[in-house]
């Protein structure tokens, strides 16, 4: 790996503290730079170890341990029904032909719809496209919280957004073409014609796909702003929704006049604090519970759900097939919710950020982007398993997209797993979710209430199941009561398959284990297991999606004293866009 360049930049807000978590280090300032270095600085971890070479640059593809990947949900593919698909080799999905765009026959421009489709969102075509080349001898950028900016750095970032929006409509690197991108790659504009397969779109959400692509796509928008206040230190501020006082949106982008404004907004949602577990309409739940359930989601999808890369990522997505494998944990939320918090209730589809087509519309897409792959880092420092994926489908997968010069420029997702490498980390911030482990939401007092409860709860369901109302359903573990061992090599995950849900609406529904009340557990407690949750987006002419959902079992039934137990009572509850969901059915299995 190239030395990293010495770091010019120091990130406002930057001072020296000492942090309560394992994550912490000095100061953002740069002495600590990277993180990563030999001297690793990290605490001692909790319960999960930390490794100093997370951001290492060693090729990952040289330390192959595939069985995590293939263990993972690629088997579950199999069962879910993929008919429909063409014979599907081993192979990447390759960077979209942007001459092609918006041609799919399935996907293009449907006059006179509300949402637009894939094909009014398409970049101006390239003659020629360049392949990428790892910035050198460029200043490094550390990308600050955007609670603690300086107003110096609120202006310069209003400068650089001010002249995005000024550039001539054509220009790539203007902000709607910007915009466009997302809604491109998102919404049917392109299909894997690239890889042989012209029938079937591109779509870069609910799959492993997600992380490399937004990735690059704020790589390359970073640099587009920094060059146009010709300031090569610019770095996109990330929205620090995951501690207490970065749960609202930054004052600044509430001004109108400011470049970073947007008047599509949820007005109900500019002062308070983000829910991060958002069901599509506001709870009586006070600032202070919000704040306590945003940490405790936070530790659920980082640490209990996202237990291994095909958790962590989501599900595998090659040449040839449709995105049906999953969102990983963090896609799904908080990612999702904070999308659809933020959208304008007053809008059609929600819009800007409640609505794929027109998140990108919203400055505040791109520094929401910024906190979840930032999670992407903070995931690797964990070790152990928090490795990023080595199936060299995943590795090769390769997008387009124009730098600060006007250049098309193919990029590939094995370029971007080190921040490092690409010039950028992030502002060293406490990491307060580390200690907001959930607890069970009563104790369990002694054997007399084992499986009583769950059994006398659980309903005959006969599979595939209607979502319109409650489900509950007892669920058998293969095995129980597994050695300390078993548990370290596979993690016990359970698996609501072949979810069919109206992909034009704000779907969401959460999933409890082994929670014997009538009312549903609260966020901050174990019995919660985690939640579904997909943004609206048109695509493909047709308005029904299938995918899976899974959450990590393994700790949680250990804080609930229910390892021995031979069943798991699974409680689902449709909170958003339910009505038409069907579920084919809920499993346990180890992976
Ligand atoms: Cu591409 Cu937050 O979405």
């Amino acid at each position: 790996m190239a030395s990293l360049p010495t770091p010019t930049v120091t990130a406002a807000g930057a001072t020296t503290k000492t942090y309560s978590s394992s994550f912490t280090t000095t100061s953002p300032v740069i002495s600590s730079w990277p993180l990563f270095s030999k001297k690793c600085a990290l605490n001692k971890p909790l319960k999960h170890k930390i490794s100093c070479n997370a951001g290492s640059s060693e090729n990952s593809l040289n330390n192959l341990d595939r069985r995590n990947v293939l263990l993972g949900l690629g088997g579950l593919a199999g069962a879910v029904n993929l008919t429909s698909v063409p014979s599907v080799g081993a192979a990447p999905i390759s960077a979209p032909d942007i001459s092609k765009c918006g041609t799919n026959p399935l996907s293009g421009f449907r006059p006179g719809e509300s949402t637009p489709t894939g094909g009014d969102c398409c970049p101006p075509d390239s003659p020629q496209i360049m392949d990428f080349k790892f910035p050198k001898n460029e200043a490094f950028r550390v990308r600050p919280a955007a609670h603690l900016l300086s107003p110096k750095y609120i202006a310069k970032f209003n400068e650089a957004i001010k002249r995005m929006k000024e550039l001539p409509e054509t220009d790539p690197r203007n902000f709607l073409q910007q915009a466009h991108i997302h809604c491109a790659y998102c919404n049917g504009a392109y299909t894997q014609s690239s890889s042989g397969f012209p029938d079937i779109e591109i779509q870069i959400h609910n799959s492993w796909l997600f992380f490399p692509f937004h990735r690059w796509y704020l790589y390359f928008y970073e640099r587009i702003l920094g060059s146009l206040i010709d300031d090569p230190t610019f770095a996109l501020p990330f929205w620090n929704w995951d501690t207490p006082a970065g749960m609202t949106i930054p004052k600044y982008f509430n001004d109108p006049k400011n470049a970073v404004f947007d008047p599509k907004r949820n007005q109900g949602h500019l002062q308070g604090v983000v829910d991060l577990g958002y069901n599509g309409k506001d709870s009586d739940t006070t600032d202070i519970e919000k704040v306590k359930n945003n940490l405790a989601i936070m530790y659920r999808q980082m640490v209990t759900n996202a237990t291994d890369p095909t958790a962590f990522f989501g599900g595998e997505y090659r040449a040839g097939i449709e995105p049906i494998s999953g969102g990983g944990s963090v896609e799904q939320s908080p990612h999702t919710p904070v999308h659809r918090w933020v959208g304008d209730p007053r809008e059609l589809n929600g819009e800007n950020l409640g609505n794929f087509y027109s998140a990108g519309r919203d400055t505040l897409f791109y520094c929401h982007h910024s906190n979840v792959d930032r999670m992407w880092s903070l995931w690797k420092m964990q070790g152990g398993k928090h490795k990023d994926i080595t199936d060299p489908d995943w590795l090769n997968t390769s997008f387009v997209f124009y730098d600060e010069n006007k250049n098309l420029v193919r990029v590939y997702v094995k370029d971007c797993l080190y921040t490092n490498q690409l010039g950028y980390d992030y502002q060293r911030v406490d990491v307060p979710w580390l200690k907001s482990k959930p607890v069970p939401r009563a104790p369990r007092s002694g054997v007399a209430r084992k499986s009583i409860g769950k059994v006398k709860q659980a309903k005959e369901v006969s599979f595939p199941v209607k979502l319109d109302k409650t489900v509950k359903v007892l669920v058998a573990r293969p095995k129980k009561s597994r050695s300390k061992k078993e548990k370290e090599d596979q993690e016990e995950l359970l698996i609501v398959q072949g979810i069919t849900y109206d992909s034009e609406k704000y779907v969401k529904f959460d999933v409890y284990v082994n929670d014997e009340d009538d009312d549903a557990s609260a966020p901050d407690q174990t019995e919660f297991a985690g939640s579904f949750a997909q943004l609206p987006h048109k695509h493909k002419g047709k308005t029904m999606s299938k995918t899976n959902f899974r959450a990590g079992l393994t700790e949680l039934l250990e804080d609930l004293e229910a390892d021995d137990d031979d069943n798991v009572l699974v409680t689902i509850v449709p909170r958003s866009g339910s009505e038409d969901i069907t579920i084919d059915n809920i499993k346990i299995i180890y992976a």
